[in-house]
């Protein structure tokens, strides 16, 4: 079962926008079912990196229509953005050097992050994209 559903309760009205969050939950998904195959340290890493690659192509595409559109609340969504990079970077980073497993938690942290930080923040600017035109 996957540990995290889009539904249309997390559609921001962007196609491309909930494409990639579809995407993002899908690769939580692909960590999460990994993980509990007890697939191997090769296989988890090249997930992870998956992941943390398309989180930043998906912050980076909401950053740039944000700019574009000149929303009021870049400042805020762009920092919520940039600490859970860091997160991730450095979730990578440690998983890479042997220094940390990967668990549960982490897991639960992402899926509840992803969630808030689309019901709370990328719904912020869903109204604004919308009006000036954003497919
Ligand atoms: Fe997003
Ligand atoms: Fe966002």
């Amino acid at each position: 079962m996957p540990v995290m559903q889009w539904t249309e309760q997390l559609s921001v009205k962007i196609d491309s926008i909930d494409n990639e969050h579809k995407k993002l939950i899908e690769l939580i998904n692909k960590l999460f079912d990994a993980m509990s195959r007890r697939e191997g340290h090769n296989v988890l890493d090249t997930i992870l990196k998956e992941l943390t690659d398309y989180t930043e192509f998906h912050f980076h595409h909401e950053e740039e229509a944000l700019e574009k559109y000149n929303y009021p609340g870049i400042a805020a969504h762009k920092k919520e953005h940039e600490s859970f990079v860091n997160k991730i970077e450095d979730t990578k980073k440690k998983y890479e050097e042997g220094a940390i497993m990967l668990t549960i938690p982490l897991v639960d942290f992402l899926t509840t992050w992803i969630k808030e930080h689309i019901l709370k923040s990328d719904m912020g600017y869903s109204p604004f994209l919308v009006k000036a035109g954003m497919k």
